[in-house]
């Protein structure tokens, strides 16, 4: 299948590892010049190297940076990117109880306002070309809350209301907003919180835990000219692990 992706431009927060780098990596595959975004300059480096786009090293969890950072972007991709990935790590964990209002914050400064800074940043070129895809990855938990991840748990959710109120103000411009909410996948981080196939796989249908690539897959379908028609959705790439429908 002709993604259609060939000559596209694309900016991937948290590129550097995990599942943006799989899709960064995907997207590169595709045709598309890619810039990275992460806050380890080495590693983002590193990666930009080893899978052949631009890296730009910057907090997204600093106030304005997710417009800042933008812009730095598409100062390297010579435009505002067509396609925009917001992804970012886990908020701060914990229950209600043990969750203070700063951890809210900076929950909420990461993972949703350097998202919304972003998309308002890219909109309008998008709007002008009229094509423009907006992919935010969140997580299985914005349907199914998991324990001990109470801002991840609100926020998600709440941003998968975002991307089905933009999708609708944007859809006749030719733009596409979706949500992809991974499952247990296996990345550096699982690694280090110790999530493994023996831990997790008894409790997923599929029985394992899945791979970035497999969910860089749905992300590059939905960055293609080919998934025109789909907006406004929050899929997931989960191996069987929500329950709701
Ligand atoms: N993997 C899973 O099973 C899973 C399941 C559900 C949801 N998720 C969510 O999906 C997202 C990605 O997960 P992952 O497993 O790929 O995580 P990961 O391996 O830790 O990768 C996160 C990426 O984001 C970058 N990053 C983190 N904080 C950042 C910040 N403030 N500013 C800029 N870049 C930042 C990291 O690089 P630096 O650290 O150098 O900044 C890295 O490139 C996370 O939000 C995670 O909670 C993952």
């Amino acid at each position: 299948m002709d993604l259609q992706l060939s000559g596209k431009t694309a900016v991937v927060f948290g590129g550097s590892r995990g599942l943006g780098r799989a899709i960064a990596a995907e997207l590169v595959q595709e045709g598309v010049k890619v810039v990275i975004i992460a806050r380890d300059a080495d590693r983002v480096q590193r990666t930009a190297t080893e899978i052949g786009c631009l890296g730009l090293p910057g907090d997204l969890s600093a106030p304005g940076a997710g417009t800042a950072l933008m812009h730095q972007a598409a100062g390297l991709l010579g435009r505002m990117p067509d396609i925009l990935v917001t992804n970012t790590g886990g908020p701060p964990t914990g229950s209600f109880a043990a969750t203070n209002a700063t951890a809210w914050q900076t929950g909420f400064q990461g993972l949703w306002l350097s998202a919304v800074d972003a998309i308002q940043a890219a909109l309008p070129a998008m709007q002008a070309n009229r094509w423009g895809r907006i992919l935010a990855v969140t997580s299985v938990a914005a349907k199914e809350p998991q324990p001990g991840l109470v801002i991840s748990n609100a926020l998600r959710a709440g941003l998968l209301g975002m991307v089905n109120t933009l999708s609708r103000e944007v859809a006749a411009d030719g733009i596409t907003v979706n949500a992809l909410l991974p499952g247990y996948t296996n990345t550096d981080r699982m690694a280090e919180l110790g999530v493994d196939n023996a831990s997790m796989g008894p409790k997923i249908p599929a029985g394992r835990l899945g791979e970035p690539a497999e969910f860089a897959a749905l992300a590059a379908f939905l960055a293609s000219g080919r998934a025109s028609y789909i907006t406004g959705q929050a899929i997931a790439v989960d191996g069987g692990f929500l329950h709701s429908i």
